[in-house]
């Protein structure tokens, strides 16, 4: 297992739709255990895998509180099914946008789809944290950031911001 580099903003992969996985082999259990690895480093609640540079639909979660046992999850083509007519107001974050943090509007129910480790397709309704995080990383394997559910504004605010950062990081 390795802790491998998350891609920031402005980062052009950030807006590649991935592709979906058609054998889970080796490679795919390492990049999962990779990303598991660098996610708990980082810390974050979710990571796809794009954010790590592979544009694959892989997507790893751990909702559990700092006092519980960790849960981790893995989501291989995870697809949203059905979506709830109420909306959700959450104050949501990204690795990919570090300490950036805006409220995110979202359908508060999703029944989702996925493949496991084992190739078996699952499907559960998320609702509160689960929905949000699930639709949040989900949008990142169709090359959308949660910045893009916010006001043209403040978008606008923040890429300018991390564009400055990146040159002058490329500068130095
Ligand atoms: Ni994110």
């Amino acid at each position: 297992m390795a802790i491998r580099d998350i891609i920031i903003l402005p980062d052009k992969r950030l807006r590649l739709v991935s592709e979906p996985v058609t054998a889970i082999d080796d490679a795919i259990r390492t990049l999962v255990a990779d990303m598991f690895e660098t996610m708990y480093d980082a810390p974050g609640i979710g990571l796809a895998a794009i954010q790590v540079a592979v544009p694959k639909r892989v997507v790893t979660m751990d909702l559990s509180r700092k006092d519980e046992e960790k849960q981790p999850r893995v989501f291989i083509n995870p697809e949203i099914v059905w979506t709830s007519e109420e909306a959700n107001l959450y104050e949501e974050g990204c690795l990919s946008i570090p300490e950036v943090h805006e409220d995110v509007e979202r359908p508060e129910r999703v029944r989702v789809r996925w493949t496991d480790l084992d190739g078996q397709t699952r499907e559960e309704t998320a609702d509160g944290l689960f929905a949000t995080c699930i639709q949040h990383e989900i949008d990142h394997l169709n090359g959308v950031l949660f910045i893009d559910h916010i006001s043209r504004l403040k978008r606008h605010f923040i890429t300018k911001k991390f564009t400055k950062m990146a040159a002058r990081r490329a500068a130095e």
